[in-house]
């Protein structure tokens, strides 16, 4: 089955192994946060601590290459012909990792990775939404003024019960004036208005997670009619405990009621899964068929932020791969 994934964050793919590795070149004690090879964290808060410590050994470009080489070559074996990875100048910047090496190392990393394997990967700089909107529209001045052929949209993550979302308005503005695509990490810890909110502010043509929006009908309806896209990520909401189960998880809910769903691994090696492990997650506990499974590869690639001869050539290869 070739799959395509859309929602995942760079250092949150980082194998605790990796971590462990530049821990030890750096002198840094990372104990607290990985025991017997697993991260250790309890519920949202702790994970993005646990997240941020284990971003703080990533200190050097030719560390984010390996990364990057290291996310995509698993993505790769996983049957993954295109991937987009979120990637966080803040914390980049934070080990004092320029925005520019960061991209380029990243890059680099991405076409180590295809030449070895011909996966296409692309690079979605995102902001954190708890640093707040000025952060943020740092961030999106950042890259439209650097501008890089592997950087292909704009999103945001982080804790979306923080700052209203219309306050992040320009930061978005200034990233769809230049050509970028747009995502926001929405309708995960928070409800159905922080979607429609973000629907109606930002201008995304993607969410990630979204699937709270399942909570009311008519908003349901709305992302159907605008094609708007979700970067589903159903083993990361019930490792955070969005829902207690796969059973009360509304992924399938809203795939027949015509809401356009992709399969994403979100941070894998925090949520003790892969993006091979959620397209199992859809077929074992959404009874997703290989026709549906199918159709979330063709919707992503279809939603992906990508030129429009890249994207003709990927669903070429899975219509081969199809027939
Ligand atoms: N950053 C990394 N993973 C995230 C998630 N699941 N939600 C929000 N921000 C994130
Ligand atoms: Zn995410």
């Amino acid at each position: 089955m070739l799959k395509a994934e859309i929602h995942c964050h760079i250092e949150g793919a980082a194998q605790p192994r990796l971590v462990q590795r530049l821990a030890r070149k750096y002198a840094v004690d990372l104990n607290d946060i990985i025991r017997d090879g697993r991260y250790i964290w309890s519920d949202f808060t702790t994970f993005l601590s646990c997240y941020d410590r284990a971003s703080s050994v990533f200190r050097e470009p030719e560390d984010y290459r390996l990364l990057t080489y290291d996310v995509f070559s698993r993505m790769a074996d996983d049957g993954v012909i295109y991937g987009e990875v979120f990637s966080s100048p803040d914390h980049a910047a934070q080990m004092g990792i320029s925005y520019t090496d960061l991209v380029e190392a990243m890059a680099a990393g991405i076409e180590d990775a295809r030449q070895e394997t011909g996966i296409e990967g692309r690079n979605i700089v995102t902001c954190v939404r708890h640093l707040g909107p000025e952060a943020a529209e740092g961030v999106a001045d950042l890259v439209v003024s650097n501008p890089h052929p592997s950087v292909t949209g704009f999103g945001m993550g982080g804790d979306e019960r923080a700052f209203d979302v219309e306050d992040f308005g320009s930061a978005f503005a200034i990233a769809s004036d230049a050509g970028l695509g747009l995502t926001a990490h929405a309708g995960e810890f928070a409800g159905p208005d922080s979607v429609r909110n973000a629907l109606d502010h930002l201008g995304i043509s993607r969410v990630g997670h979204g699937v709270r929006a399942a909570e009311d009908p008519l908003l349901v309806e709305r992302i159907v009619e605008e094609g708007i896209v979700l970067e589903t990520c159903a083993g990361s909401n019930i490792a955070l405990g969005v829902y207690p189960d796969f059973a009360r998880h509304p992924l399938r809910n809203l795939y027949d009621a015509g809401v356009v769903v992709t399969l994403n691994s979100d941070d894998p090696p925090f949520f003790n899964t892969s993006i091979a492990r959620e397209y199992e997650i859809a077929a074992k506990h959404f009874a997703f068929d290989d026709a549906a499974l199918l159709q979330a590869t063709q919707a992503a690639v279809e939603a992906a932020f990508v030129d429009e001869k890249t994207r003709t050539r990927l669903l070429k290869r899975l219509e081969k791969a199809e027939g």
